[in-house]
């Protein structure tokens, strides 16, 4: 390596620029779509870390390096880089490829622009407009505002925000002393996000009330009535009620119709974080599990999940008309929103979120959409609710796998019982055995690179695995798979 020549700039040198990026294409194009996509490759490949940083030769230096290192640089990088795009990678709530996806973050990345002002980003103040009334009219409003943003969590912060502003407009200029005691509303099962928004807006953790959940992991709508009552008698006062539909483990959908009589009783604002189950609007066949939705004030959706537009994707949808966003958000720089531009200044949008320069989210989904048509898009939400019902099915079926609970969505919980622990559901040390089972298959197979899938405790219960169905390339036998390997990786145990 050390010995070639130092690649000091390709400034002025188009040719060069442009073998450079071919080559680069072409290793993405080996190591992240071929190879990265094939269920015959490594999911991952396993280095401990002091390894891999020598590996990778982390520190940056004064004098540069030689074309051919810089190749074998960006190989190195996606070498040990987890494949998020495999089918085996069961890990996280989002995965896969989608080509047309992809080919839309690869021309937003080159195009390099910011979001905030049609002057720079004419095609995609647009685009994003457009977008965002698709996804609006899905939820089931004809008008209304909204915005992307950089993720779920974001997306639910910007919620409280304006759940707050709505009701105490003067917080914006005054901050907290122009607000009482507030209280927020969400279930036990919530995303860990609306904990730290109320942390980082400087509501507090200790504002947010907890409601219960019952079995399947549905807030309960009695409870959320008796927390507003408890906290009005405490003297705080309720303004915001989160639902969630799509929980984060179990993937149960709140009913979205009895929360949303209760807030309308209380003048309370809803949100709704739908970042994992927000897509099942496509379906005809599953939207129902969001009937109420449309009563929501605002919705947290994430195409970077099921629909695997790829990170990232998550918009944040509102009901209002009133231009609530900019007037909670809007800080009119003028060097930036100049009033007396020759179009019409309501397209920059960038005054109503609280960055500055802001990532192009939208052409990817866009894109992704144009090639499969919301039909596409639909089948695609459909047969992951399929796969995901194929898969219970073949684990009753087996000896070492037991439910935690019969699925609703594509999240699919279930222990995996090894043959020591089989028929021995009576034993006083069963439950804390089983729990020491998940992390032990975990650790094998990262090492052996077979495949991910996460694992959690879950209120009492101790580790359970949470399959989640979302790549769109998965098939039966990548179900078949993930059971065969489970037993095939505990076998001994
Ligand atoms: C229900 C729910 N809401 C919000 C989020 C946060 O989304 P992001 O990771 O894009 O911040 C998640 C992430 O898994 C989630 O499951």
């Amino acid at each position: 390596m050390a010995d070639s020549k130092p690649l000091l700039s390709l400034d002025g040198d188009p040719v060069a620029v442009e073998a450079l990026l071919r080559d680069v294409f072409g290793i993405v194009m080996d190591e992240v779509i071929r190879k990265g996509t094939s269920a015959s490759e490594k999911v991952c490949e396993w280095k401990e870390p002091e390894e891999l940083k020598q590996l990778l030769d982390l520190e940056l230096r004064s004098w540069g390096e030689s074309r051919e290192q810089i190749l074998e640089r960006c190989r190195a990088v996606m070498r040990y880089s987890v494949k998020t795009c495999h089918p085996h990678f069961f890990n996280q709530l989002f995965s896969g490829l989608d080509p047309h996806a992809l080919a839309g973050r690869i021309v937003t990345e080159s195009l390099n622009t910011s979001q905030y002002t049609y002057e720079i980003a004419p095609v995609f103040v647009l685009m994003e407009e457009e977008v965002l009334k698709k996804l609006r009219a899905l939820v089931g409003w004809s008008s209304g505002d909204g915005v992307f943003c950089p993720g779920g969590s974001i997306s639910n912060m910007y919620a409280v925000n304006l759940a707050r502003y709505q009701r105490f407009p003067d917080c914006k200029q005054r901050g907290l002393r122009a607000l009482p005691p507030l209280a927020l509303f969400t279930s036990e099962e919530c995303h860990y996000s609306i904990k730290k928004g109320a942390a980082f807006l400087g509501l507090g953790t200790d504002s947010v009330r907890v409601v219960k959940a019952d079995e399947r992991g549905k807030m309960i709508p009695e409870d959320l009535e008796r927390q507003i009552s408890l906290a009005e008698a405490e003297g705080a006062l309720p303004f915001l009620v989160t639902a969630t539909s799509g929980t984060t483990v179990l993937g149960a959908f709140d009913p979205l119709e009895a929360i949303a009589d209760v807030c309308q009783r209380h003048g309370l604002w809803l949100h709704v974080d739908a970042a994992w189950g927000g897509s099942v609007l496509l379906s005809q066949t599953h939207r129902h599990l969001l009937d109420g939705i449309q009563r929501a004030d605002s919705v947290a959706w994430n195409p970077h999940k099921l629909l695997s537009a790829g990170l990232q994707c998550s918009v944040l949808l509102l009901r209002d008309t009133s231009n609530l966003l900019k007037r909670c958000h809007g800080s009119q720089a003028s060097y930036l929103f100049q009033q007396d531009k020759f179009y019409d200044v309501a397209l920059d949008t960038g005054d109503k979120v609280v960055q500055c320069g802001r990532r192009v989210d939208c052409l990817k989904l866009w894109l992704m959409w144009k090639a499969q048509g919301g039909q596409g898009l639909e089948q695609r939400v459909d047969q992951a609710f399929a796969l995901a019902r194929y898969l219970v099915e073949e684990l009753k079926k087996r000896e070492g796998f037991e439910l935690v609970m019969e699925p609703e969505f594509v999240n699919v919980c279930f222990w995996f019982v090894p043959p020591s622990l089989r028929g021995k559901q009576g034993s006083p040390d069963y439950s804390e055995r089983l729990a020491k089972v998940a992390p032990v298959l975990k650790e094998r197979m990262m090492k052996e690179g077979s495949m991910m899938i996460g694992y959690q405790p879950h209120g009492t219960r101790g580790n359970f695995f949470r399959m989640v169905v979302a790549n769109p390339a998965l098939t039966r036998a990548d179900m078949d798979f993930l059971l065969n390997e489970l037993e095939r990786l505990g076998r001994d145990l």
